[in-house]
């Protein structure tokens, strides 16, 4: 399968006090299109860093890092915000919604920046509300909503520009059991029907049960990439 993002000799380090701090070592790793694929590990492991640098927020200090055709330490700030916009999503553990807004406003803000006619836009916002079952509540404010409803308005922000590669960082760590088993089944589905990629970086036992490829992190070191037989599918 051709692979939509290379790491090749990938070194990350970062300047602490005088002297430097690695925080990732020697990463060789390729992803398919339509991964569902997890970056485990213990906290500190290194899990954020790539998963950032993946997502062109941060840039290589040695190797290639190689996103849909773009070297992300190549970029510049205005390519790299492009493709930000354009190509990747992004989900963290808090869901950073704007307050005032409503949750239709939320998920339409991720096209504004995009020349998309008024109506392709509404479209757009209305499918991605359906995706993650929030249409009812399009007019609600943030303050209104559950936490899980919360982290669903994030994807739907996310997704709404339907994305290749969906980055999610620890996603259900604010969320109870069935609120986290809810939002994996929704990104579960939008890999399955759209094809979308999807990375977590995630130590959550309930995250891992939906995966199809595990890569374990060590001190920044891959020490294990296991293809996995998901124990939960979409939709069960
Ligand atoms: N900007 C930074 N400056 C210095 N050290 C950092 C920075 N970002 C991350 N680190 C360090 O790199 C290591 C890996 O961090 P991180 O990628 O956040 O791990 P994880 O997400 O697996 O918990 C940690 O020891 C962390 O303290
Ligand atoms: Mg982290």
């Amino acid at each position: 399968m051709e692979s939509i993002i290379q790491i090749e000799k990938l070194t990350k380090r970062f300047p602490v006090g005088t002297g430097e701090f690695t925080a990732l070592k020697d990463i060789n790793l390729a992803f398919g299109k339509g991964e569902f694929t997890g970056f485990v590990g213990p906290s500190g492991s290194g899990k954020t860093t790539l998963l950032n640098i993946i997502g062109s927020l941060d840039t290589p200090t040695e190797g290639e890092v190689t996103v849909l055709g773009h070297s992300i330490a190549h970029l510049t700030h205005r390519q790299s915000a492009k493709l930000r916009n354009q190509h990747l999503g992004f989900i963290f553990q808090t869901y950073n919604l704007f307050p005032v807004y409503t949750v239709y406003e939320n998920v339409e803000f991720a096209l504004l920046l995009q020349q998309m006619p008024a109506a392709e836009r509404r479209k757009a916002v209305l499918d991605a509300l359906e995706w993650v079952g929030l249409t009812d509540k399009a007019h609600s404010r943030p303050a209104q909503l559950s936490g899980g409803e919360g982290q669903r308005v994030a994807i739907a922000r996310a997704m709404v520009k339907r994305p290749a590669i969906m980055l999610a960082d620890e996603p259900t760590a604010n969320l109870d059991s069935k609120n986290s088993h809810h939002i994996l089944q929704t990104m579960a589905q939008l890999n399955k029907e759209l094809k979308t990629t999807f990375l977590f970086a995630t130590h959550d036992e309930k995250v891992m049960a939906y995966l199809r490829r595990i890569i374990s992190l060590e001190d920044g070191r891959v020490v294990k990439d296991e293809a996995m037989t998901p124990q939960r599918q979409p939709g069960v």
